[in-house]
């Protein structure tokens, strides 16, 4: 025996620390570089009952996990959810409870999930033109969102983080407006390069390729961009604009590899723990945690476990057919 509590730590000497919760594949959107237009969802008896999600949220925590990110598809259309907030809020080591939604409930829910303890929200938002956001998003009211978005501030929280997807041809001639609207606001924003997950209908990725030093060029047109060393504990690197409290990250797992630092795992809305987003490599928890019902450390055994399978590192390819099958809606991302 070692006086250290158990910690998950992989082949490569990496902590996971970062355990992103989908609660549901389903969404109320279909953005275009997510899902296709008509997708089969899954039954909901292969999805993890919130209890479910929240006891394995209870395993990860006293394993080590100090971050954890609800998220879906859309994690605010899953019945019951701030049920799962509330669970999830007071578990001891938690420093971080954090949701990724598309803000269309935001207005109904904001408050609430600020009472049940979550720290940060991420909102996605790709363009401010409605007729624009309407077709990334194939059926979205931007109106909506931007209401959810207001909802976020107005229930007090700090650092909200806009996520736009930028995509050339769609939106990439928006990303000064969007600093802007972030400015005004005192929001973070990052860019994300889109990522080949599942295949998705007429959408070429390749073609809609941007990469991050290109917004960062298109920035620089406008505003002087001062590198910074600053973390959330995710994937992004962040620039600052001098004088606001803006922070602007850029998620490029094209052009910039992240792999030898990354600190997090995901677990499917049907209990899938993905090693990875960019592979395959995955644990069934959901048979592990139905096989023992009232057993927790054999569920901590399992990520333990686990953590011999978690590979060093993803590497996406636009060119090639997607390795990779399942759609970011199976993982939010
Ligand atoms: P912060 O806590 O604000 O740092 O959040 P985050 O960036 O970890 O989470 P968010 O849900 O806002 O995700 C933003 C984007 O980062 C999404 O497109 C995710 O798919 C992407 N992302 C998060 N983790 C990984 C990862 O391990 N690999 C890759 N390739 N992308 C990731
Ligand atoms: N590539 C990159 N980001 C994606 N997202 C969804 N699908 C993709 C993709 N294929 C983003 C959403 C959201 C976050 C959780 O993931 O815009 O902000
Ligand atoms: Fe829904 Fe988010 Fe996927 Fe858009 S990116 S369809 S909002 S889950």
């Amino acid at each position: 025996m070692t006086d250290h509590a158990p910690a998950l730590i992989d082949r490569f000497g990496r902590q996971v620390t970062y355990v992103r919760l989908s609660v549901t594949d389903r969404c109320d959107l279909r953005c275009v570089y997510c899902m296709a237009e008509e997708m089969t969802f899954l039954p909901r008896a292969q999805v993890l009952t919130l209890e479910e999600i929240a006891r394995l949220g209870r395993c990860f925590t006293e394993l080590g996990v100090t971050k954890l990110r609800v998220t879906g598809g859309e994690p605010l259309v899953r019945r019951d959810v701030m049920t799962l907030f509330a669970a999830l809020g007071p578990l001891p080591g938690l420093k971080d409870l954090t949701l990724t939604t598309n803000a269309t409930q935001l207005p109904r829910f904001a408050r609430q999930l600020k009472a049940a303890g979550v720290t940060r929200v991420n909102i996605s938002l790709d363009s401010l033109r409605p007729e624009r956001f309407r077709a990334i998003t194939r059926k979205g009211d931007l109106a909506q969102v931007l209401a959810g978005i207001d909802a976020a501030r107005a229930a007090g929280f700090e650092r909200i983080k806009l996520n736009s997807v930028i995509l050339q041809h769609r939106n990439h001639d928006e990303v000064t407006d969007l600093v802007d609207f972030a400015l005004e606001r005192g929001l973070d924003i990052t860019f994300i390069e889109e990522m080949p997950l599942g295949r998705i209908g007429a959408h070429d990725r390749a073609e809609a390729f941007y990469p991050s030093e290109r917004i960062r060029a298109d920035l620089g047109q406008r505003f002087e961009l001062i590198p910074t060393t600053e973390h959330t504990g995710g994937p992004a690197r962040y620039w600052r604009l001098a004088g606001a409290a803006t922070r602007i990250g850029f998620i490029s797992p094209h052009s910039h590899n992240f792999c030898s630092s990354c600190n997090r795992v995901r677990v499917t809305a049907e209990g899938r723990l993905l090693l990875c987003l960019g592979q395959e490599h995955s644990v069934d928890l959901r048979r592990v945690l139905r096989a023992n019902p009232l057993d927790d450390a054999a569920v901590k055994r399992a990520l333990i476990k686990a953590m011999a399978i978690k590979p060093e590192g993803h590497d996406f390819d636009l060119a090639a057919k997607p390795v990779i099958f399942r759609h970011m809606n199976t993982t939010g991302g």
